[in-house]
């Protein structure tokens, strides 16, 4: 697919057909988080993949309960293992390279007929808990994956001439 193609077409997916995702394929994605841009080309990423069904379900709970995620065949616990250093001399560098690299799996997926869902919404000691990450790991981002039950319509975004303005800031 074309890559106005994907970023167009994809969604957040919160529903998910039961068919497994093979491993082959959940490792071309991660070509792609593998090639993603980061501070210092620190790198400071780990991803857990995690298919055991009790696990996905105490998951799904660890982020406020939203069930469909412990519904998905996949969910992907993504860790930043290093800080990096700052961004504009005040802003960590690892949230970034982590959205970034999660960016890469979410339109890598979405070309191979995945979908996920970023979530944010988690409570970060327990997923620590379940997936036993030492506490000098951070969890950045959790998504399911799996292969989307139907389609999903657009969500409603803010026009270009809103989003950027010339030579200045202006509002
Ligand atoms: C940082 C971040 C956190 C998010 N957390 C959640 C979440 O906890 N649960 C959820 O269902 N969606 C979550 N989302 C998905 C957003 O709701 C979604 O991206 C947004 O509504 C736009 O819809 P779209 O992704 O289908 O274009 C999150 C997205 C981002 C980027």
């Amino acid at each position: 697919m074309d890559l106005m193609e994907i970023i167009r077409n994809r969604r957040s997916i919160r529903k998910y057909r039961s068919d497994e995702v093979p491993q082959h394929i959940i490792n071309e994605i991660f070509e792609a988080v593998q090639l993603a841009p980061s501070a210092n080309n620190l790198q400071p990423w780990k991803f857990i993949i995690i298919r055991n069904d009790k696990k996905k379900r105490l998951i799904a709970q660890a982020c406020s309960g939203q069930e469909f995620i412990g519904e998905a065949p996949v969910i992907i616990v993504a860790c930043a293992i290093g800080r990096g250093g700052y961004i504009g001399k005040y802003m960590e560098s690892w949230p970034v390279d982590l959205a970034i690299a999660m960016t890469h799996l979410i339109l890598s997926a979405w070309n191979k007929g995945l979908g996920t869902c970023w979530i944010g919404d988690f409570d970060e000691e327990k997923i620590q808990e379940i997936c036993h990450i030492p506490p000098s790991v951070r969890v950045a981002a959790i998504t399911p994956l799996g292969y989307p039950t139907k389609t999903v319509p657009p969500t409603s975004r803010r026009s270009i001439e809103r989003i950027i303005c010339q030579e200045s800031f202006s509002e």
